[in-house]
């Protein structure tokens, strides 16, 4: 697949990104650590504590893929998670982990699109999305569910990767992201996933424009923060 290949909105690219899920769900959370030097189980860990979960909390985790992120909230609180994501192969993993950990009480998974959720509004305490918003085929639908499950007052926090803004580490990030990940990722995966990682990336809205999508929607309070040099940012918001 040539990089001129990939879809960049809308139902072809939903089409093409689950496809691409169920292709590497074996090897996605090896590779999640060695390529990001394991700094994404800290980057899960701060999307996690933007939510200020509480006790008895029912959080969503949209495109939970595999479960980190839902797993780490696990330990922060005694809440009760839903899993959702529309890859069939890497909920299998995620089932695999939460079994193994003995959670299946506290974790349930759910097959669905983020952009037609199937519960009803009003249902959850808070919302989290680790670098899956960047993948959905219309992110203002998505948003706009996000919105209407959450109870009010209930709170978003949305992981994504972002390009880094500072001079120096922005050619390096440039670098890695464009020339070594995918060397390194086709070695042992999809190297068409990990050249549409960094291409997709580059089609997300910049920071400014993302908070403007998630306050249309309604959200309040929406703010950022930029992790490790802007590699990865969380957005906040509220409903
Ligand atoms: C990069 S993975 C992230 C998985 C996990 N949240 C994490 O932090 O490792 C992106 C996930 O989003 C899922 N995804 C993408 N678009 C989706 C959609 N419209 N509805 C549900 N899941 C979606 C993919 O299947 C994939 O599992």
């Amino acid at each position: 697949m040539s990089n001129s290949e990939f879809i960049h909105s809308g139902d072809a690219k939903k089409a093409q990104v689950q496809t691409m899920f169920d292709g590497i769900a074996k090897r996605y959370d090896f590779l999640n650590h060695f390529l990001s030097l394991g700094i994404d189980l800290y980057w899960r860990r701060q999307a996690v504590k933007a939510l200020l979960l509480e006790d008895d909390n029912l959080l969503l985790d949209v495109a939970t893929g595999t479960g980190d992120l839902g797993l780490t909230a696990l330990k922060t609180a005694r809440i009760q998670v839903i899993g959702l994501d529309y890859s069939f192969n890497m909920l299998e993993l995620a089932k695999h982990k939460i079994e193994a950990r003995h959670l299946s009480e506290s974790f349930e998974l759910v097959q669905g699109d983020a952009e037609s959720l199937p519960f009803q509004d009003d249902t959850f305490d808070a919302l989290s999305i680790g670098y899956g918003i960047r993948n959905v085929g219309t992110i203002s639908a998505a948003l706009s569910e996000f919105y209407r499950v959450l109870k009010p007052g209930g709170r978003v926090s949305i992981l994504e990767f972002a390009e880094p803004q500072g001079w120096f580490f922005g050619r390096l990030y440039r670098f890695y992201f464009d020339h070594i990940l995918p060397k390194l990722a086709g070695m042992m995966s999809s190297k068409a996933a990990y050249s549409y990682l960094p291409e997709s990336v580059r089609h997300f809205p910049d920071r400014g424009d993302f908070k403007d999508l998630l306050s249309s929607e309604g959200f309040r309070q929406v703010e950022h923060r930029d992790l490790t040099f802007g590699v990865t940012t969380i957005y906040r918001g509220v409903k």
